[in-house]
């Protein structure tokens, strides 16, 4: 990487991002409630959905997107907030839930380790599916765990990086990844679907977030937690405007794109993104701590 690059990424903190066209999307197999084999996914309206969000994240936003190349026969690549959790120039892969899903690691841990990061595994070797369950928000990382994550894994995470850690469980198989249900807007605010989780972990949100804003429920059916952050600009489902109504209001830039293709996977804008860059954690998470990660299964 040339030192031009390497300052317009840092000037670009927050917005180098991992996509990946969705040229072999769509329903193979059920793993979740939203997916149904016989709800076919429109490929050419998938592919224009996708650009669309592609072209807001880098032409409006300013955002650096790496691209993996779709495989055949992988039809939930495109969902690259799974492949793991870039902490730095760590990867921690995920181990997926479902034998389904569990094809795609080699090809995330190749993309990885060609692309200069050091790939790590949980100790635990319990599932773990990445950014899906696990969302920074500055130095706070929010995991969320039951329907694909499990508890130890998530837990690992906290002890062995060392990270400010929030530990939420999940109650509602809609809602199986952290990412359908809570969306960390800034340390303060929040977007939530209250009954998405156990009475503990709604409590620890409200705790946590002292801006905790209630997504109505249709609204959190059309995803509108699953969004994507960068600063001031929050890249959202386009029909949900309660939500979108309560950011504006608190100063943030509201962007909607269409993602009706991928919700018939259980999936929405944040699903197909992927942060590569938590820099401003790595010298201070890892000054002291490089190599505890290594621990291995
Ligand atoms: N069909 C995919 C699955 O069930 C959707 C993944 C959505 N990703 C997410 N980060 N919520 O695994």
């Amino acid at each position: 990487m040339t030192k031009t690059m390497r300052t317009q990424l840092t000037e670009r903190r927050g917005r180098h991002i991992l996509m990946c066209s969705p040229d072999h999307f769509g329903i193979e197999y059920e793993i979740n409630p939203w997916m149904r084999l016989p709800d076919a996914v429109d490929r050419k309206v998938a592919l224009a959905q996708w650009e669309a969000l592609y072209r807001v994240l880098t032409e409006q936003l300013g955002a650096v997107v790496e691209l993996i190349p779709p495989a055949v026969g992988l039809p939930d690549l495109v969902f690259t907030a799974n492949a793991g959790l870039a902490i730095g120039d760590k990867f921690i892969t995920s181990e997926f839930r479902h034998p389904e899903r569990q094809r795609e690691e080699p090809l995330w841990q190749r993309w990885f380790t060609e692309h200069g990061y050091e790939v790590a595994t949980l100790p635990s070797g319990c599932p773990f599916e990445g950014e899906g369950d696990a969302l920074f928000v500055e130095d706070l990382l929010v995991v969320g765990h039951r329907f694909r994550s499990t508890r130890e894994a998530v837990q690992d995470i906290a002890r062995i990086y060392g990270l400010e850690t929030l530990v939420l469980e999940l109650a509602d198989p809609r809602f199986y990844h952290l990412d359908t249900c809570l969306c960390p807007v800034s340390k303060d605010t929040a977007l939530y679907v209250p009954d998405a989780f156990t009475d503990e972990s709604r409590d620890a949100i409200e705790g946590r977030f002292a801006d905790a804003i209630t997504v109505p429920l249709e609204e959190a059916h059309r995803f509108a937690c699953n969004s994507i952050v960068m600063g001031n600009d929050v890249v959202m489902s386009h029909d949900c405007p309660a939500t979108q109504a309560e950011l504006v209001a608190r100063g943030y830039c509201v962007r909607g794109v269409e993602i009706t293709e991928f919700l018939k996977s259980g999936g929405g804008a944040k699903c197909l993104v992927m942060f590569l860059d938590h820099d401003a954690l790595t010298a201070r998470t890892f000054g002291t701590r490089q190599g505890d990660h290594r621990a291995g299964r």
